[in-house]
């Protein structure tokens, strides 16, 4: 997982999420606020676990997560997402966050990034081993 801003880079894994940055999702200063943007990796993160774990997982730890560039309203917000490590019941999944701004150019740009375990869990609640 890279942290560089090198606007050649291409995204790594695959789009889980797309969607548009609104001003409900604003901060203080006018851009998006950091926590919306989180809770937008956590959602991609999530998807990409369900197609694996087949069944309930939920988050167990955010680590890592760097905010590279700020984002504007009006913004189309990808989240892709890669699996970095599977254990017994959790995987590590790396994602990455860019933005566009398809109104006005195709240029894409990394905003931010981070690592998402999740926890497959039984019915009880508990850890459960992945399927295979
Ligand atoms: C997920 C949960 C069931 C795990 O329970 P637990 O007692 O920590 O389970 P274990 O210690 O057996 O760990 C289970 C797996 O998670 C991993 N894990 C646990 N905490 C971790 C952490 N902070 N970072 C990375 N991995 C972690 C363990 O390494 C283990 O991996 P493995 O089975 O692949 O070897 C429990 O922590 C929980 O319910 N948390 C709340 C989850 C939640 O509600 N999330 C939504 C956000 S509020």
């Amino acid at each position: 997982m890279s942290t560089t801003k090198d606007i050649a880079a291409k995204p790594v894994g695959e789009l889980a999420i797309q969607t548009l940055a609104m001003p409900r999702d604003t901060n203080a200063n006018g851009d998006i606020f950091g926590g919306w943007l989180v809770s937008q990796m956590d959602l991609a993160a999530g998807i990409l676990t369900k197609k694996v774990a087949k069944g309930r997982s939920a988050t167990v730890a955010i680590k890592n997560v760097n905010f590279l560039q700020p984002v504007s309203v009006g913004s189309t917000v990808s989240c892709y997402a890669q699996i970095t490590h599977r254990g017994r019941s959790s995987l590590h999944i790396a994602v990455e966050v860019w933005i566009s701004n398809l109104s006005t150019d195709n240029t894409i740009k990394k905003v931010a990034d981070g690592l998402f375990v999740f926890v497959a869990i039984g019915d009880d609640g508990n850890p459960r081993p992945l399927p295979d």
